[in-house]
C-alpha cells in the first residue's frame, strides 16, 4: 500500500527537557496544528525535528521509540545545524526576506551551507523511510532544497511540496544570493501549493526572472519535466474546533475567565512571538481606542496570549522586551483598582482552554503585518458556535481573501485599528451573525481534508500529464 510521508523542520510534538525528564507535548504554529489532524491516516509518517537537542544516543532512541508509536520520525539536529541551519538561514534569511522584512535579513554563507547540509540530512532520513510508491509531501520554507534533492535520488518518486508562509514579490527574491538555488531547490516536486493566487503568481514571476522557465496555466516547463503550480488556501479541522467550543471543559474555562472578567468585553489575541503579527502595533492602537473613546475605560480588556517562539534569535528577543514594556506602560496608566485594560500570558495554551477563550472573546483582534495564512482567525471563526463575535483581520493575512466578511483592516493604519475596535464593540448583534454564519460556511466547507483531498488529487494529476506527456 502506498502513503504519504509528510516532511517539515517541526514535528507536531515536540520534546521538552524538564526536571522529571523527557516530556512531549503538542506543538505550536499553524503547520503542526494543520496538518494534525490529517497525518496519521493510512499508515502514513511524518519526519521532522522534535524540537529540542538531544544528544545522548539512549535519550535519541528513547525520543524515538515514543514518537514512532504516534507515527513520527525524528530527525535529531546538532546544536549547530539549529543556530546555523534553524535560528540561522531559515528564520534569520528567509523568514524575514518572505515577510518583506528585509531589513531583519542576515546573508552568512555559512548558513546557507548549513541549509544546504540539513536538507541534506532531512533528505537522507526520508530515503530511509519511504519506499518507491509512496509520495512525499514535504512543508515549508526551511526546506525548500529538499523537493530537487529528492528528485536526484529518485527520479520517478512522487513529490508534492507546500509553503506555508507568503511569497513575496521577485524584487525581494532576487535579493538572496542564493534565490535561484532555492527556486530550481523547489522545481523537484512534481506540484508546488501556495496559500493564494499572489504568492503563486509571485513564484512563477521569479522563476521565470531568475530560472528562465515560462509557464502556461500554472504548468512550468524545465528541460526534463513539466511542475504544476497552484493555490490551496490551507483549512482547519473545523469539526474538533467547532465540538471542543461546547465541550464541558472549555465551558468550565469560560465560567473561570468570565469570573474574573465580570462586566467587560473581551478583544482576544492570540500568535506566536512574532515581528510578523503586529503585536505592538496591536498594543498601541489598543492604547488609542481607550485614549480616544474613553466611554470603553473600564468596559473592554484585552486577553493577549504571546506564544514563545525562536527566542535565541535577536529580533524576536527584542520584541519580547518591546512587548513587555508596552503592556507594563498601558496598564499602569490605564488600569484601575477593579479593571485592567490589559491581560497579557506569555505561554502556550492547552487546546481545550483555547477553544474557551475563543468561546468567551466578543472580538478577536487578527491583525498581522504579514502572514501567510493564519489559521487563528478560521478557528476564532470555527468555535463561534452561537455566531456572536466580531473578526478584525488584517488585509496581509491569506485568512483576509476567503474571510472577506470580517473587518479587514490595514494593520499600518493605526486609525483604522482603533476605529475598527470601536465598531466591533458597537456591531448589532443581527450584523454579528449575518458575517459570522458567512464565514463558518466557507471555513466548514473547505476544511483541512477538504484542503489535503484537493492537493492529493492535483498531485496525482500532475503525475499522470507528465506520463502522458512522456
Ligand atoms: N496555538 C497553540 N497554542 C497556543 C496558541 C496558539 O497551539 O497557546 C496554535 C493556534 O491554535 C494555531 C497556531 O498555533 O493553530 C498558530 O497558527 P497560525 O497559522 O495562526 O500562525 P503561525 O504560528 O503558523 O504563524
Ligand atoms: C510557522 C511556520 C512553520 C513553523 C511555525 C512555528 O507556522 O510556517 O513552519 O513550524 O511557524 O515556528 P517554529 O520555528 O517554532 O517551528
Amino acid at each position: 500500500m502506498s502513503r504519504t510521508i509528510i516532511v517539515s523542520n517541526r514535528l507536531p510534538t515536540k520534546v521538552q527537557r524538564s526536571a522529571e525528564g523527557l516530556t512531549f507535548q503538542p506543538s505550536e504554529g499553524g503547520l503542526a496544528t494543520g496538518l494534525g489532524s490529517i497525518y496519521k491516516a493510512d499508515g502514513n509518517v511524518w519526519v521532522g525535528w522534535p524540537g529540542l537537542f538531544v544528544e545522548d544516543p539512549n535519550e535519541q532512541a528513547q525520543v524515538a521509540e515514543r514518537l514512532q508509536a504516534d507515527s513520527m520520525a525524528p530527525v535529531f539536529l546538532t546544536e549547530a545545524e539549529i543556530r546555523d541551519y534553524y535560528e540561522g538561514f531559515s528564520n534569520s534569511t528567509l523568514w524575514p526576506t518572505f515577510h518583506y522584512f528585509t531589513q531583519f535579513a542576515t546573508y552568512e554563507d555559512a548558513h546557507w551551507q548549513a541549509y544546504v547540509a540539513a536538507n541534506e540530512k532531512f533528505c537522507q532520513a526520508v530515503l530511509a523511510l519511504a519506499g518507491p510508491d509512496d509520495t512525499i509531501w514535504v512543508h515549508d520554507y526551511q526546506l525548500l532544497l529538499l523537493p530537487e534533492m529528492l528528485r536526484r535520488a529518485r527520479p520517478e518518486a512522487t513529490i508534492g511540496f507546500f509553503l506555508h508562509i507568503p511569497f513575496p514579490s521577485y524584487e525581494l527574491i532576487r535579493v538572496l544570493p542564493w534565490g535561484a538555488a532555492l527556486l530550481n531547490g523547489m522545481l523537484g516536486a512534481d506540484l508546488i501549493g501556495f496559500h493564494t493566487f499572489g504568492y503563486m503568481r509571485h513564484f512563477l514571476s521569479a522563476v521565470s526572472h531568475m530560472v528562465g522557465y515560462s509557464n502556461q496555466n500554472g504548468i512550468v516547463e524545465t528541460p526534463t519535466r513539466s511542475v504544476l503550480v497552484d493555490a490551496f488556501p490551507m483549512g482547519i479541522d473545523y469539526q474538533r474546533y467547532a465540538e471542543a467550543a461546547v465541550s464541558a471543559e472549555a465551558e468550565a474555562h469560560q465560567r473561570t475567565y468570565r469570573a474574573a472578567m465580570r462586566g467587560v468585553r473581551v478583544v482576544l489575541s492570540i500568535d506566536r512571538l512574532d515581528y510578523t503579527k503586529g503585536i505592538a502595533q496591536r498594543l498601541r492602537a489598543f492604547e488609542q481606542l481607550l485614549v480616544r473613546h474613553p466611554e470603553w475605560s473600564g468596559q473592554v480588556s484585552l486577553l493577549m496570549v504571546v506564544v514563545p517562539s525562536r527566542d535565541q534569535v535577536a529580533q524576536y528577543q527584542e520584541l519580547k522586551v518591546e512587548i513587555d514594556e508596552l503592556v507594563g506602560r498601558i496598564n499602569a496608566q490605564h488600569s484601575t483598582i477593579t479593571w485592567n485594560p490589559i491581560h497579557y500570558f506569555y505561554r502556550s495554551f492547552p487546546f481545550e482552554e483555547l477553544a474557551g477563550l475563543y468561546r468567551l472573546a466578543d472580538v478577536a483582534l487578527v491583525t498581522p503585518m504579514r502572514d501567510g495564512m493564519n489559521l487563528v482567525a478560521k478557528e476564532f471563526v470555527a468555535c463561534k458556535t452561537n455566531q456572536r463575535g466580531v473578526l478584525i483581520l488584517s488585509e496581509r493575512a491569506g485568512a483576509a481573501r476567503e474571510l472577506s466578511d470580517a473587518l479587514l483592516i490595514n494593520p499600518t493604519d493605526l486609525n483604522q485599528l482603533v476605529e475598527a475596535m470601536h465598531e466591533a464593540l458597537h456591531m448589532p448583534e443581527d450584523e454579528q451573525i449575518a458575517h459570522m454564519a458567512s464565514m463558518q460556511a466557507l471555513v466548514r466547507q473547505y476544511d483541512v481534508f477538504a484542503w489535503t483531498n484537493l492537493f492529493m488529487e492535483r498531485l496525482a494529476y500532475s503525475k499522470i500529464k507528465q506520463q502522458t506527456m512522456s
